[in-house]
């Protein structure tokens, strides 16, 4: 099979691996997907480069995301429960043929991902792609779309569309770009903060978002407690624009982080959670339960213009993938890049 591979030391390049896993050895809990797409995140886009924080063992193939049909299952565990109590994921609970999506779950880092036409996936962490989803946009969706989703799941809990302005910072990126489709379909006003405001005003107008600012506004370090103007947030991007985003948050407002595109910094006062109940809530995607995931995924399935989701996909190839690595990390990109692998 055709997979890239990246190890300590080399560039990541496409290669010829041998026949690929074809289900004999796998484990309880284990099966053989085919993979028809995978996607380019902004890990991935650190994997490919080779850093160790993400590309954990070498060598590896890269891709956080997958999405195919179960080629073998492995066997059934002796160790089953009939109880009731055991994960609804229990390999019985697959079949040959299904399609499903992978997400995080070590996928990329600690284990062979998705930029391979096979791969072993545990099915602890697996989801059935949704009714009406296809291959191709499931891929689409995603490790940003998930955590987009995971994170308007978070913000709901407090902030009703009509409370005020959402912002979302890094908004042209996978992430950003999905959360204002979501958020606008939902009735929220949202504002997109990004650094390409003025090339991708109409792109992120056409997602939903009533108003685009210059990330600049929300980039420098300032007060602790601003003029506020934001009932929630969306933040995929850390550093000094999550703190000038929690001095900006009215009273009882929520505020999800998921990332660190500006940096991992984050330099700010207890004075917005003390003075005006802020709530910052950390999402992650990679370790969410199953229960969480599908539950986002179903919610995607229903809340997600399917439409605009493919206005902001683009398409590229096993071969191409590993060029867009430093275009990822470098924000260059726009909204989510499928890549096809075996379909
Ligand atoms: N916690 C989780 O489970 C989870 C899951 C997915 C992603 N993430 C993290 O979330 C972040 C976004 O991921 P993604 O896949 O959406 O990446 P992406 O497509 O590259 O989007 C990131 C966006 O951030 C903005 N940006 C880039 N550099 C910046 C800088 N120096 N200062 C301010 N803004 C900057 C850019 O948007 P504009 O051009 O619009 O400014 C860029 O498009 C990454 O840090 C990623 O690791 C976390």
């Amino acid at each position: 099979m055709r997979a890239v591979v990246v190890e300590k030391g080399h560039p990541a390049s496409l290669r010829e691996v041998g026949p690929g896993p074809d289900g004999d050895g796998l484990e309880p809990g284990q099966v053989v997907v085919d993979v028809l797409w995978s996607g380019l995140n902004y890990k991935d886009g650190l994997a490919l480069a080779g850093d160790p924080g993400v590309a954990r063992v070498s060598p590896l193939v890269p891709g956080i995301d997958l999405v195919g049909t179960i080629a073998a299952v492995g066997p059934v565990s002796s160790g089953a429960s009939s109880s009731g109590s055991a994960a609804p994921s229990s390999p019985a609970a697959f079949a040959v043929g299904d399609l499903v999506v992978a997400t995080g779950a070590g996928l990329g880092e600690t284990r062979d991902g998705g930029y391979a036409e096979r791969a072993v996936v545990d099915t602890a962490t697996l989801v059935a792609v949704p009714d009406g989803i296809d291959a191709r946009r499931a891929a689409a969706i995603g490790t940003a779309g998930l955590t987009a989703m995971l994170s308007v799941l978070r913000l709901e809990r407090d902030v009703r569309p009509g409370d005020g302005e959402i912002v979302v910072t890094g908004a042209a990126g996978g992430v950003g770009s999905v959360a204002v489709a979501v958020l606008s379909r939902l009735g929220y006003s949202v504002t997109a903060s990004s650094g390409r405001a003025d090339e991708l005003g109409p792109y992120l107008q056409s997602l939903g978002a009533s108003s685009v600012i210059d990330r600049a506004e929300l980039g420098e370090q300032g007060k602790p407690l601003r003029r506020p103007r934001w009932a929630g947030a969306v933040d995929s991007v850390g550093s000094t624009t999550l703190a000038s985003v929690l001095a900006e948050t009215a009273w009882g407002g929520t505020v999800t982080a998921c990332g660190l595109a500006q940096g991992s910094d984050l330099t700010t006062t207890v004075l917005p959670f003390i003075l005006r109940s802020v709530t910052l809530a950390g999402i992650d995607s990679v370790q969410a339960p199953l229960a969480l995931r599908q539950e986002a995924w179903s919610r995607l399935a229903t809340d997600l213009d399917l439409e605009l989701l493919d206005s902001l996909t683009t398409e590229t190839t096993l071969d191409e993938v590993v060029a867009l690595g430093p275009e990822i990390v470098a924000g260059r990109v726009r909204g989510r890049t499928v890549v096809r692998v075996g379909a």
